[in-house]
């Protein structure tokens, strides 16, 4: 058990195309995915890619939990080890929301992505597993494996003025003001804003 070093944007391996993992079922592959979840619980987030950890491979991993996916079983494992994923989007419909990510601490960004999708993976057995998924769940997805080819989520963004400090979430706070409906992390940057009261139209 192993926490690791996040790499921050600027630095080299988070723009490289990730290698692919040639035997999942690699005892070091198992390894490196055990220190990813130990880094992501001490962080507290929800996913990282193994590019974030300074190790260039096509390697994910992940934690359903109830604030994510509405009908996932509380004593379920919530962990998802997804190895050499390959999405096919569904670009029909998108869906806008905010992310942020471990690589961009102090920062969250409005990114508009596909909202369905198709992933092919292998789990740490080997065997080939195939995934439909729609929604917060498609976005994670998208950002996550965006990390394998070398793309974080700023280089998806079309409208920059929705790059805000976390200590400043003024879109983010007027985005709520409207009814958009945000994960709980991102309602906490607003509810502790102290500009709330003198910048929000209500
Ligand atoms: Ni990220």
């Amino acid at each position: 058990m192993a926490i690791r070093e996040i790499a921050q944007m600027g630095n080299p391996i988070l723009y490289r195309m990730a290698e692919t993992v040639a035997d999942p079922t690699d005892r070091e592959i198992a390894r490196l995915a055990e220190d990813m979840k130990d880094t992501l619980v001490h962080v507290g987030g929800s996913g990282i890619a193994a590019p974030q950890v300074y190790e260039s491979l096509r390697l994910v991993v992940y934690r359903v939990s109830a604030r994510l996916i509405n009908n996932a079983a509380e004593d379920a494992d919530p962990w998802v080890v997804l190895v050499n994923p390959v999405l096919k989007l569904n670009d029909a419909e998108t869906l806008t929301g905010w992310e942020r990510c471990l690589s961009i601490p102090g920062l969250h960004g409005k990114v508009s992505r596909p909202s369905s999708l198709t992933m092919t993976y292998q789990n740490l057995n080997g065997d080939e597993i195939t995934l439909d998924t729609t929604g917060a769940l498609a976005t994670l997805l998208q950002h996550e494996c965006d990390h394998l080819d070398g793309v974080l989520y700023p280089m998806r963004m079309t409208d920059m003025s929705k790059l805000e400090f976390n200590a400043e979430p003024g879109h983010l706070a007027q985005d709520i003001a409207d009814g958009v409906k945000v994960w709980p992390v991102l309602q906490g940057l607003v509810d502790a804003w102290p500009g709330r009261d003198r910048w929000l139209d209500e």
